[in-house]
């Protein structure tokens, strides 16, 4: 006898939808029946360079040993991190992507009665980890797109055990500033945690954005995470940290999974955290590409949201819906948004030169003003 196993899931997870991610090259090839070569991917916040060479000379070097585990304590990683950032690797734990982190979170400080703050249209993530550990979601509504801290202020209750801010943010690429973190830290209770998510802040740093990791000696509820999967360009090895007080990290190591970073990763985020020329190539061609992709938008008459990361939220003030279609026929993916509640906006990741281009020729013959 058949069993209705959605039935027997616990309730939240009942009700939770799957993340939605960016469309796989392969699929839409599949799907319409197009060169894989010939198409361009705008949809997941990528890395356009191709990975650091040393990356991968180091997977290289690493393949012989992958009969063994991978070192579950991260020891090199951590040093590494430790270094670069000033951080006691006591402070740090490692996650397969910071998605692995924001759900460890979740895990360890959220259950039914409890609850989450975060902000309309901030990152998918949050209320699904939220969700997952039946634990209550507060979305605050956003201001300008962007999250309206005063607001997330007034949502934290007794139940509340943490916020999540994303700094900058994705979908919408909006960001704070160090006074407004300042003032927004000094003012949640001490039993909150703030989990800064700063998954893009590598695009972003030495401009007006705080550095989240300068906060820490100061704020023990205080989670910075990051990744190795953005600006670093290894979103395929999946790799990502929190950095936080020691205790905060002995907790989220308590539910971490023995190795839940591989060996692969593990060696690919030291070489790619020491290849400052990767970093350096990548912030100028995001910063070039983000000029290219504003100039062409603004010449197509279009609105979209100012950002800081490597993705820009177009709005067309229309359904956007069609508008993605066409660009799929041309071979070009992008991101719909609709599931964050912005239905007339696209997001495009900030690609090469070349890529870019290629996205807005698409959208102005889309849109009939080729
Ligand atoms: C705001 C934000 N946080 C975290 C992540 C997770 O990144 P990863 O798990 O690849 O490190 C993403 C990825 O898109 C993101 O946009």
């Amino acid at each position: 006898m058949s069993c209705d196993f959605l039935a027997l899931a616990v309730p939240g997870v009942q009700k939770l939808s799957p993340y939605v991610p960016g469309k796989p090259v392969d699929e839409l090839a599949r799907e319409l029946n197009l060169d894989p070569a010939g198409i361009v991917k705008l949809a997941s916040n990528e890395n356009p360079l191709g990975p650091s060479p040393k990356a991968l000379e180091a997977i290289r070097a690493e393949l012989a040993d992958i009969t063994r585990y991978p070192d579950g304590s991260g020891y090199a990683l951590k040093a590494k991190l430790s270094e670069r950032f000033g951080l006691a690797a006591e402070q740090i734990t490692l996650g397969n992507g910071s998605n692995d982190v924001l759900d460890l979170i979740a895990r360890a400080w959220l259950a039914p009665g409890l609850n989450a703050v975060f902000s309309q249209y901030a990152f998918a993530v949050y209320p699904i980890s939220t969700q997952a550990a039946g634990a209550e979601g507060r979305a605050v509504p956003a201001k300008d797109h962007g999250h309206d801290l005063e607001a997330m202020l007034a949502a934290i209750d007794a139940n509340t055990r943490v916020v999540f801010v994303a700094n900058p943010n994705n979908p919408t690429g909006t960001w704070f500033g160090p006074d407004a973190l300042e003032s927004f830290l000094s003012r949640v209770p001490a039993n909150v945690l703030v989990v800064l998510d700063e998954a893009y802040i590598e695009f972003a740093e030495g401009g007006e954005l705080p550095n989240g990791l300068s906060y820490l000696p100061r704020y023990p509820n205080l989670i910075v995470t990051r990744t190795l999967c953005k600006a670093y360009g290894l979103a395929g090895l999946r790799v990502g940290y929190a950095a936080s007080s020691p205790q905060v990290a002995d907790v989220l190591n308590r539910v971490r999974q023995p190795f839940n970073v591989n060996s692969l990763a593990l060696v690919a985020a030291c070489a790619a955290l020491d290849d400052a020329d990767y970093l350096a190539e990548g912030r100028r061609v995001n910063a070039a590409g983000m000029a290219q992709l504003e100039a062409g938008l603004a010449a197509l008459d279009l609105a979209w949201i100012p950002s800081k990361g490597n993705f820009l939220a177009v709005d067309f003030g229309t359904d956007a819906a069609p508008i993605n279609q066409g660009l799929l026929q041309r071979g070009v993916i992008v991101r719909p948004v609709a599931g964050y509640g912005m239905p007339t906006f696209l997001r495009v990741s900030i690609g090469t030169e070349a890529e870019n281009a290629r996205f807005l020729a698409a959208l102005a013959e889309v849109l009939g003003r080729g």
